[in-house]
């Protein structure tokens, strides 16, 4: 149901987690900001909107900007915000000293910092934010617009809170947790949907908590450090569960880590983390200070804790879904179990296709099947529960690729009729002709 890593196979990198990927290319891939996004919800929808030649972000992307899942009281990404925001600053609590920099300063009546929590920074960013700054690699395939959504050739929907690092540290914040919406282009099942939830955690340390002149044993401080915290989250949320950390990749951490936990007797990979790469720290304008970073996938976290089997379901309005969590953003020790309510019946269609052909060349073909989950987003949006490739092959003669999918329809909240998934099957097929230029067979 839920991917069991979320780093090392390409559709694992979805929604409901992380989103850097070892792989379609071989390495891990995978935003500037303005603040109180509810003020100007609108004008960030309209500049979503803006024409250009390379915006390739739908309506229904955008009628998601401002929806906020992760700010609702009560809604399970908002459940298991809380609890890590919580547990974080308990820790930072204990273990984290106020540096007093100035003897005569007015310092506040506590001796510890704490977290600064942003959960209201814009979506979009800059190319630069999520990407250059972040070391990702120019021809990196997280970058291209089959993954990504752009508004134009600067700015992009956010595709992790990452985008918001540099940000933040030159702005001088030196601890925080940053959660927002991400959005990626992507398959669709029933733990991949485009728009899915992120928290970042970031500690840029005081030289005076590291060894100076020995990058060896400050990395270990930091590394330790890191991982006593994230070590003391996982028992938070999940109980005492077995966990282990393996070796990760991440083009802006080095070394870099995953965490597993065993939870109900399935190894999860729940975050990935790292001590950040001199060079991202320098691209933030504090050259020379160090510190950790991690990121953890909300949805993921919410799907595995309350055991959600599918990842439309936190977009619903249905009562059934929302009773079930009253309360417990304030009751942080409650575990509850989803129960399941009954599902309105599974309508399917099939349609298959000659993909199109590059340049009158058969064999090379421009079709992305990205772009095709997306006109199916499109054209049907949250009625698809799952579309599987079910059959493809190449005609040796002509050398031409055909595709077969299965589009499995269900409404959350009602039946459909077979008229109405008729018609959206009718008006699917012309625009996949239209927009993509497919043949049908
Ligand atoms: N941004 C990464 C992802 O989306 C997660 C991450 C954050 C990894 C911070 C390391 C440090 O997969």
């Amino acid at each position: 149901m839920i991917p069991p890593s979320l780093f090392n196979q390409t559709r694992l990198l979805n929604v409901s987690s992380l989103r850097f990927i070892r792989d379609r290319s071989g390495v891990a891939y995978f935003s500037s900001s303005s603040f109180n996004l509810d003020s100007n919800i609108d004008s960030l929808k309209n500049k979503a909107r803006a024409p250009h030649a390379h915006n390739n972000t739908p309506e229904s992307i955008v009628s998601k900007i401002g929806r906020n899942l992760h700010r609702q009281p009560d809604h399970p990404l908002n459940i298991v915000k809380q609890r890590i925001e919580d547990y974080c600053q308990s820790y930072a609590m204990k273990k984290y000293k106020k540096i007093k920099t100035n003897e005569n300063s007015c310092e506040s009546d506590s001796n510890t910092i704490k977290f600064q929590i942003f959960d209201d920074m814009s979506p979009i960013v800059t190319k630069k934010r999520c990407f250059d700054d972040l070391l990702v690699k120019p021809d990196h395939v997280s970058r291209s617009p089959s993954d990504t959504y752009y508004l134009n050739d600067e700015l992009l929907m956010r595709t992790h809170t990452s985008a918001h690092q540099t940000e933040l540290i030159s702005r001088g914040v030196n601890l925080f947790l940053c959660s927002g919406d991400c959005y990626r282009r992507d398959e669709i099942d029933s733990s991949h949907y485009p728009v899915f939830h992120q928290m970042e955690g970031v500690k840029i340390f005081h030289e005076s908590e590291l060894v100076p002149n020995d990058e060896e044993r400050s990395n270990a401080i930091i590394e330790e450090d890191l991982k006593e915290l994230l070590t003391g989250l996982a028992v938070h949320l999940f109980g005492k569960v077995e966990m282990k950390w393996s070796a990760d990749y991440f083009p802006f951490t080095d070394p870099s880590f995953e965490l597993e936990v065993n939870f109900r007797d399935q190894w999860l990979e729940v975050l990935g983390c790292g001590v950040i790469e001199p060079q991202v720290i320098f691209n933030a304008g504090r050259e020379g200070s160090k510190g950790w970073a991690f990121g953890l996938g909300l949805e993921r976290l919410a799907m595995i804790l309350f055991q959600i089997p599918d990842i439309r379901l936190f977009w619903t309005d249905d009562k059934r879904f929302h009773n079930q969590f009253v309360g417990l953003s304030k009751d942080h020790q409650k575990l509850v179990t989803f129960v399941p309510y009954s599902k309105y019946p599974l309508c399917y269609k099939d349609v298959s296709f000659w993909l199109p052909s590059a340049g009158g060349n058969p064999s090379v073909s421009t079709y992305h099947s990205n772009d095709f989950y997306e006109v199916i987003r499109d054209v049907a949006g949250d009625l698809v529960e799952e579309v599987q490739l079910f059959d493809e092959f190449t005609n040796k003669k002509t050398g031409r690729t055909s595709h077969a999918y299965r589009i499995n329809y269900r409404h959350m909240d009602r039946s459909l009729t077979n008229a109405e998934v008729d018609e959206i099957q009718f008006k699917l097929r012309h625009e996949l002709v239209t927009r993509l230029g497919v043949e049908l067979r």
